[in-house]
């Protein structure tokens, strides 16, 4: 094994993402693939042409191989405390799927770990690096819209499938700690507080119509402030009748962009002079590329090899979390929630 990184990738669902992300890195190499379904696993290994001894059904051979130094954890949520705190300890740099996890708790616990550990942990929060995003945010810090008043992003994923194992039995995201602003929600609110940072009050309302299966409200409305001058709004529908989409709109005092993660092109309004804005948008083409786990992992690989502060780290993972869990808070008590950074 010649390469810096050596990757052990758990969970190949969603996970095949993050194994493309370790073999597009030149530095990295992958010594194991993990699931502990054991097709699921096999396929994988299939279409990546990874060998049958370069896969295993228990995370722990990840664990307990000592040439292994970097893994990824695309897992159901609920387990992503006990997994990641397990391979920090251990002294594995860890890339774990978003949402961070579900509760309080065990945000707080993985950033303990994670700061005790001395390894590096990023969170993947995967609209951080999806092109049109990330556009924006360049036009903000270039200071093209002027200061932003007002942010508003959406996530409205229908998931009437996937709420559900085909043998009828619940399914993890059905798991009312699984709150579709925790699950899916968590994109939205992680987007806007990266792009204008964290709000200091929400509030709520939610409502249960389109996923008769599932505890929790399925379409919540957030408002929140984020200081004097900023303010923002979160939709969130997991049982939208749409495609996918993560609309977004950000008016600034020069200029409006309207951004998508699922659109080929973004739209950017910038006022003249005398502040007037044009009657059609500059059209912007953007790359398509929703999940950009690639480039993620390049980031990541980056933060290790030069022992860089990790960008989307487990505080960063954690606030957006507790955003997440204030909005769901305010939608049950009908109060403005004052989300605690102190973790
Ligand atoms: N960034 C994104 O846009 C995005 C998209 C989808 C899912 N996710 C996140 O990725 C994670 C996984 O989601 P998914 O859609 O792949 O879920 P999934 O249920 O489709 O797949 C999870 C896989 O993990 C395996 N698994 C479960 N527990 C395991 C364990 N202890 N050891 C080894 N393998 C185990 C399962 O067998 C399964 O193959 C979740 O945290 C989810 O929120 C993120």
């Amino acid at each position: 094994m010649d390469k810096k990184l050596i990757v052990g990738n758990i969970g190949m669902m969603f996970g095949m993402a993050h194994v493309e992300g370790a073999l597009a890195c030149e530095d990295a190499e992958i010594a194991l693939i993990c699931d502990c379904n054991e097709e699921t696993l096999r396929k994988a290994g299939e279409k990546y042409n990874i060998p049958v001894e370069k896969q295993c059904t228990d995370y722990h051979d990840i664990i307990n191989n000592p040439d292994i130094n970097v893994v990824s954890v695309a897992i159901p949520d609920q387990q992503h405390r006990q997994v990641v705190c397990e391979l920090l300890a251990a002294g594995k740099h860890v890339l774990c799927e978003k949402p961070l996890a579900l509760t309080r708790e065990d945000i707080a616990a993985i950033c303990k770990a994670a700061d005790e550990s001395g390894c590096k942990f990023m969170v993947g929060q995967i609209c951080r690096f999806t092109p049109a995003f990330v556009k924006a945010k360049q036009i903000i810090e270039a200071g093209t819209i002027g200061e932003v008043y007002f942010v508003e992003s959406e996530y409205a994923h229908d998931y009437m499938k996937i709420v559900e194992n085909k043998d009828g039995s619940a399914h993890w995201r059905a798991d009312p700690k699984r709150h579709g602003v925790v699950g899916g929600g968590c994109h939205a609110v992680d987007l806007i507080r990266w792009l204008v940072g964290d709000p200091i009050e929400v509030f709520a309302y939610g409502t249960h119509k389109m996923l008769p299966k599932v505890d929790y409200d399925d379409a919540t409305i957030a408002i929140m402030k984020f200081s004097e001058d900023c303010m923002g709004k979160v939709f969130v529908s997991t049982g939208c009748k749409r495609d996918y989409t993560m609309r977004t709109v950000i008016y600034g005092t020069k200029g409006t962009i309207i951004c998508d993660n699922t659109s080929p092109t973004m739209q950017l309004f910038v006022a003249d002079e005398e502040g007037v804005a044009p009657e059609k948008p500059e059209i912007i083409d953007i790359e398509l590329n929703n999940h950009n786990a690639i480039a993620e992992f390049a980031v990541f690989a980056d933060e290790i090899l030069n022992n860089k502060p990790v960008s989307t780290s487990a505080i960063e993972g954690a606030k957006t979390v507790e955003v997440c869990l204030a909005i769901v808070e305010a939608a049950e008590t009908g109060k403005i929630v004052k989300p605690n950074y102190n973790f």
